[in-house]
């Protein structure tokens, strides 16, 4: 069975993720390999739904649970939909927040039901490489009000820097513990120089390709 690559961009706010996943997409189209660009919340139709749902603040209400239950249950739709049969066809998966995103802001429930939901709607798909973008919360903030111009903030936004502070520590800490899975890009700098250490960083990661197998994952 083809084997594809699973990449994952993780971080706070305004990081940058978004830029970069399109110019790693860009470039390794040029490289002719096979690329599907996804998202979470969301990435299918039924998660996209659910997106809508979470990020207007309607799920609010039923508290910090049933939302993480939502979450669970658009990540459960979008692998069985969307990434598991992109990897099987052997594609290059990049997915703007995973699970790592879930760990981090789902911080105030049952740890033992976390572990349950997690396993179940993970179902065996994890990333093989997850970039953790690195920023200051407060020039996060700044970046992502002004990239929408008009004010705007979503229900994850609108929460204190203090939370936001502590959300950048639990990511650095995801990194130290499974360092074989995550790298750390500092989001600080222009675009171009992040993009480099992107570039850096998934090469490093990405299987070489077998002459006998050219196309195991490329466009065909
Ligand atoms: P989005 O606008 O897509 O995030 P950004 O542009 O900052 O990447 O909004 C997604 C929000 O949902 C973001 O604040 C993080 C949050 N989130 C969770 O709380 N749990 C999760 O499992 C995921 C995937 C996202």
């Amino acid at each position: 069975m083809a084997r594809g690559f699973f990449i994952t961009f993780e971080g706070g706010e305004g990081a940058g993720k978004s830029t970069q996943i399109e110019r790693l997409a860009r470039k390794l189209r040029d490289k002719r390999y096979a690329v599907t660009v996804t998202r979470e919340p969301g990435g299918s139709p039924g998660a996209e739904a659910i997106r809508h749902v979470i990020l207007s603040g309607a799920a609010e209400p039923f508290g910090p649970t049933m939302e993480a239950l939502l979450f669970a249950a658009a990540r459960s739709d979008h692998i069985e939909q969307l990434i598991r049969p992109a990897l099987r066809r052997g594609k290059i998966v990049l997915c703007d927040r995973f699970v790592d995103s879930w760990r981090v802001y789902q911080d105030n429930i049952d740890p033992a039901l976390m572990a349950e939901m997690e396993h179940v709607s993970l179902n065996g798909v994890m990333p093989d490489l997850t970039l953790i973008f690195d920023l200051d919360p407060e020039e996060g903030l700044r970046r992502a009000s002004a990239r929408r111009g008009n004010g705007e903030v979503d229900r994850f936004e609108r929460e204190t820097l203090a939370i936001h502070r502590r959300r950048r520590q639990a990511f650095l800490d995801v990194a130290l513990k499974e360092p074989r899975r995550c790298v750390v890009i500092d989001a600080t700098p222009e675009a171009d120089l992040v993009e480099e250490a992107v570039t850096q960083a998934v090469f490093a990661a990405l299987p070489v390709r077998s002459h006998a197998e050219p196309k195991a994952v490329q466009e065909t």
